[in-house]
């Protein structure tokens, strides 16, 4: 297929398909890749890597009380330890740049920088302030997310993104922690992924705070889009020079036939998945499909909110993984159905690059005024076992070869893309999925805390130092 984002790396590059470390990576020379503006990085989050729950004046979050309840996650894991990084972040930065990555984006959690009343917890604000100016010193570019879903616990007992309250309290945060750490963020990130935090969290209850309604997820979604509105103007007058996103997740949803039924579904995977977030951030209104798969879930919306929310932003994150086949459900829905044969990661997910570059590009054509854009996570997760201090991640390194290229294609038709983010430095705690699920380019032993480079890092480390040598 000519415009299959493996096949076109492939042939102009069939060294670079076998995955192997030997092979360098090369892309084609006019790849943007290559252009060493493209920021390479690394993501993390909060409460997957920090543990020290209850350290320093933390308080508890929603996903500290959601992980207790048996059942809830796999092996009944928590974040309470995870990879320890609050005691060892010296190191995981040393690690950082020691692979040449460029950019790191991390997040910050809501309960160790602020208490119920709001006032601001000095211990917590340190530990991000070294953080934040250790990075500096590395000269490595920060993007900051305030939001990556843990939410302190005593917001949800005031009913968490179902009170239009958080989304003002939300405000207060981003107030003080961008007067805090003005000067050290490049980039600020409200929120990561409400898709998740809306659905998953308030719709079908896979997430912290575990609730099942889909009039729910519609009312926290609009709290979250609202609460990234109003942190946006605080966080252009307390840091200027700093760039204003928001992150979203992205799907790519292909119909399971030509029927007219089935394009349908598609059509609305991809509306309930990404134009529910992108078309009240970037045309001021929420897709009118949603309420037809959804009937009867409509917001309750004040006037002025959707101004609020779609004032312009200076970037988009995007996070993509997979994409799901689907069909008609046979009333006004859709249904998954999995496609046999194809690759899949330990976590079932397709391994599916066209998607990004496809979505991409349509949404270049939908709004008119997409900013400049950052894939902010992308990456897979496999079994990773270390044999003789190293860890062959094969298909990773293929996975993000054929990512990457995908990316340069969607750069090729047009669209503005600044960054590549991987998911994730290290393995870590994957939500309702505990520790099993191995996301890193760099492998953690959780029993003693030792990190071991994979060779999908070596991998990337040795394109960065290339990269640099021809700059
Ligand atoms: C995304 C999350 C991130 C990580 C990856 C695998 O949805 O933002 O924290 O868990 O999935």
């Amino acid at each position: 297929m000519a415009n299959d984002a493996s096949a076109v790396f492939d042939t102009l590059s069939p060294a670079v398909s076998k995955g192997s470390l030997a092979d360098p990576f090369t892309p084609p020379v006019d790849s943007s890749l290559w252009r060493k503006n493209f920021l390479l990085g690394a993501a993390t989050a909060s409460y997957q890597i920090e543990g020290a729950v209850n350290e320093d004046g933390r308080l508890p979050s929603i996903w500290d009380t959601f992980s207790a309840i048996p059942g809830k996650v796999l092996a009944g894991d928590t974040g309470a330890v995870a990879c320890d990084h609050y005691h060892r972040w010296e190191a995981d930065i040393e690690m950082l740049a020691s692979l040449g990555l460029e950019g790191y984006r991390l997040s910050i959690a809501w309960s160790r920088v602020m208490d119920a009343a709001g006032v601001p917890n000095r211990k917590g604000l340190d530990f991000y302030k070294r953080l934040l100016n250790r990075l500096k010193e590395k000269g490595i570019t920060t993007f900051v997310t305030l939001y990556h879903w843990d939410l302190p616990q005593h917001l949800e007992d005031r009913g968490g993104w179902l009170n239009r309250d958080t989304a003002y309290r939300f405000a207060d945060y981003a107030d003080l922690m961008s007067r805090e750490l003005a000067g050290t963020v490049d980039a600020w990130a409200t929120l990561n992924e409400p898709w998740c935090s809306a659905y998953l969290g308030y719709g079908n209850g896979h997430h912290a705070p575990g609730l099942a309604n889909d009039r729910f997820a519609t009312q926290a979604m609009h709290h979250l889009l609202l609460a990234h509105g109003l942190a946006v103007p605080v966080l252009r007058a307390n840091d200027p020079a700093s760039q204003k996103g928001i992150v979203a997740n992205i799907g790519r949803g292909t119909p399971n036939s030509d029927s007219a039924a089935d394009q349908r579904a598609a059509h609305l995977f991809e509306v309930q998945h990404n134009a529910w977030i992108l078309d009240p951030l970037l045309k001021g209104a929420y897709p009118q499909d949603l309420f037809e798969l959804w009937p009867g879930t409509e917001p309750l919306v004040l006037d002025g909110d959707m101004q609020t929310i779609s004032a312009p932003l200076d970037f988009l994150g995007i996070n993509y993984y997979f994409r799901t086949n689907v069909a008609s459900d046979g009333a006004h829905g859709f249904r998954d159905v999995p496609l046999e044969g194809v690759e899949r990661t330990q976590m079932g997910w397709e391994v599916y690059p066209d998607g990004l570059r496809d979505l991409l590009t349509g949404f270049k054509r939908t709004y008119h005024n997409l900013p400049p854009i950052y894939i902010t996570e992308n990456g897979m997760a496999s079994d990773d076992q270390v044999t003789d201090g190293h860890v062959d991640d094969t298909q990773r390194i293929s996975f993000l070869k054929r990512h990457l290229a995908a990316v340069d294609q969607a750069i090729k038709a047009g669209v503005d893309i600044r960054g590549y983010f991987l998911w994730s430095l290290m393995d870590n705690f994957e939500w309702a999925f505990g520790y099993e699920r191995r996301f890193g380019v760099v492998h953690v032993d959780y029993s003693t805390q030792k990190r071991t480079v994979k060779r999908s890092a070596e991998w990337v480390a040795k394109f960065l130092k290339e990269r640099k040598a021809r700059a």
